[in-house]
């Protein structure tokens, strides 16, 4: 079979990232971060991300054409994030995707932005194994997925509030380690006392899978109150070094601990063949290697993102999705009509 070269765009959030890749070889991976445009406000801001995806999309596809030295004419499949995300965000990539497969008359394929994140770990290892279990952490979603085959998911378990790596920003933030924030406190984290400030592990009596960040949020913001006095005084370098060391250990035994009730649910039925990370919080090395000892026990091989690069927004994990989908020749039927999704779920993937 004739080698197959995709163009796939991702501009669900705050990057605009294009990668070209040759079947599974990712030739191009480029990223434009709008994090300093952001970073005044605290916060992805919408409308100002939207523009800045306009402003550099064109530019981002010219410049991952040129580093994988090839032109538009090359490209087999086109494919773009068609959500979950930001509306305005979502919409620049899938009407930029839309214009390039109409123009020059090449098949678009659709890819949910999750399901990225589960694929982004076959550039380590291919193939997927299934079924597999996927732990997804990201800035917006923290989900428990049952992967049963290529594109057969279900959610298990999700948060009921806030996200892990949202949560991981907000703490940070309280601590001003600026925006976004997560890899900072990790980075802290490792030179405090994990247990100088014991905050109460989330949804220790709930029944489910689900996940709850809020209420370790909230504990950090009551001690960080009670520590300066309500803002009379500002933390020291130890008590932030403590506070991010004590957060970061109750988020991941949380995360840990919901994924050995699943495991402890369900190996009755159905054996795991690989616990899968993905997300951005995936590149956070305390919950690694947490998870891997837990996994240990059950005998199951954790996979996650070889690079940082890849446990973050990327398109490159969109290509190897839609690699898969033109493989099976999942295929936008009616490209006009095709429109983003921005509360899309894993299990409803469309095809
Ligand atoms: O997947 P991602 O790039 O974007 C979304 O789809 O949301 O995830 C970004 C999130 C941010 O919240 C960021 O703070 C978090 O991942 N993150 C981390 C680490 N590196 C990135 N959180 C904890 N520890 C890290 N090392
Ligand atoms: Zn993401």
């Amino acid at each position: 079979m004739n080698d197959m070269y995709i163009l796939a765009i991702d501009t669900s959030c705050d990057e605009t990232s294009v990668a070209v890749s040759k079947d599974t070889t990712i030739l191009s991976n480029i990223i434009s971060s709008q994090v300093e445009l952001h970073k005044p406000f605290g916060g992805v801001v919408p409308s100002v991300a939207k523009r800045a995806h306009q402003e550099r999309i064109d530019l981002v596809i010219q410049k991952a054409l040129k580093t994988a030295k090839l032109s538009s004419h090359d490209i087999d499949v086109f494919a773009v994030t068609y959500g979950p995300g930001l509306a305005p965000a979502l919409e620049v990539g899938v009407e930029k995707a839309k214009e390039l497969s109409l123009l020059y008359k090449k098949p678009l394929a659709v890819v949910n932005h999750m399901e990225g994140h589960l694929y982004a770990v076959e550039f380590r290892r291919a193939p997927l194994l299934f079924p597999s279990l996927a732990l997804l952490v990201s800035g917006n979603h923290t989900e428990l997925v049952f992967v049963k085959n290529p594109s057969e998911y279900e959610i298990l378990g999700e948060t009921v509030d806030d996200a892990a790596g949202e949560a991981f920003d907000k703490v940070a933030r309280m601590l001003g380690l600026g925006y976004p924030g997560g890899k900072i406190l990790a980075q802290f984290a490792k030179q405090g006392d994990p247990t100088s400030y014991p905050f109460p592990l989330p949804m220790a009596r709930v029944d489910d899978l689900n996940f709850s960040f809020s209420g370790i949020k909230a504990a950090a913001m009551r001690l960080i109150k009670q520590l300066t006095s309500d803002d009379a005084r500002a933390l020291t370098k130890k008590e932030i070094e403590d506070i991010a060391a004590s957060f970061q250990t109750i988020a991941v035994k949380h995360l840990v601990r919901r994924t050995q009730k699943t495991l402890e649910r369900m190996q009755e039925h159905i054996h795991f063949r690989s616990v899968i990370l993905g997300g951005g919080v995936s590149a956070n090395l305390l919950l690694r290697e947490e998870l891997r000892k837990l996994l240990k026990q059950y005998h199951i091989p954790l996979f996650y993102p070889k690079t940082p690069k890849l446990c973050m927004d990327n398109a490159a994990m969109i290509a190897i999705v839609a690699f898969h989908k033109a493989q099976r020749k999942e295929y936008v039927h009616n490209i006009q009509a095709l429109e983003r999704n921005p509360n899309a779920r894993l299990d409803d993937v469309i095809v």
